[in-house]
């Protein structure tokens, strides 16, 4: 079956002090039996974090990544370089990026071909906009960039791929969705991955709920059938709550 993964998505926020003091308080306790516990730094971090998980059973990744593997891109990352520094997983088209960062379906589709040529593991983001979902497109939407996402992978890679699945309007809002409307867009976006290639590539694909996601509501989120984790935003940056969010997807 599949193992739960919760990652928290620390976005623009912590230094590499910041992050060392949080890793000390949570090494050992944010690390349970049966669920994978993933913290994403940002990249001034991530020296730090992959020190200290050393040894540990706390995965590290970037939250975000090139689409190249070097070249002339001012201020850009590779994913040479975050596997150099031992880092696992990268977030990629995270909706903050679609958003403020013009990251397409196409681009995002060659940051996962990126993170697969240097051992990185791609959580994919997907999800609709408010007026989406009340349009009554959300499936369609997820459908779409779940699509492009995948677009030239082969199954045993598509089977690495962690998803995403974040409503735009749930996300840094207090608004999450229902554990059984998530539930629906997950399924059906699991339906998707089945149909691209087959049903065995479609069980072993992780697909986490993200939006608004807090210890007071993960286990609701877990017991749902299709939902494998959550990728956490805000309630990931304090060790007790990020400790708990942990425990709570047991
Ligand atoms: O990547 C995380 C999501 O954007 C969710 O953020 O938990 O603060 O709503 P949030």
């Amino acid at each position: 079956m599949r193992t739960p993964i919760i990652a928290g998505n620390w976005k623009m926020f912590k230094t590499a002090a910041e992050a060392n003091a949080f890793f000390a308080e949570v090494k050992g306790k944010a690390e349970v039996e049966g669920v994978e516990s993933v913290i994403c730094g940002p990249f001034t971090t991530l020296p730090a974090l992959t020190e200290a998980a050393k040894g540990t059973a706390i995965a590290i990744g970037a939250q975000n990544v090139h689409f190249a593997d070097n070249g002339a891109y001012t201020g850009e990352i590779s994913g040479g370089m975050l596997q150099e520094l031992g880092v696992s997983y990268v977030i990629i088209g995270h909706s903050e990026r679609r958003a403020y960062f013009a990251e397409t379906d196409e681009i995002v589709n060659q940051k996962v071909h990126a993170a697969f040529r240097h051992e990185l593991k791609p959580i994919v983001c997907v999800g609709e906009q408010l007026e989406e979902r009340e349009a009554g497109k959300t499936k369609d939407i997820c459908t779409t960039q779940t699509t492009a996402a995948f677009a030239g992978l082969s199954a045993e890679q598509a089977a690495q791929v962690v998803i995403a699945y974040e409503p735009i309007w749930a996300i840094g809002t207090g608004k999450s969705s229902t554990a059984a409307d998530a539930e629906d867009v997950i399924a059906a976006i699991r339906e998707v991955v089945a149909g691209l290639y087959d049903q065995a590539t479609a069980d072993a694909v992780r697909i986490q709920y993200g939006g608004s996601v807090k210890p007071a509501n993960i286990a609701e989120y877990m017991s749902q059938p299709n939902i494998d984790g959550a990728l956490v935003g805000g309630a990931s940056l304090e060790p007790a709550s990020y400790i708990a969010l942990i425990e709570g997807a047991k």
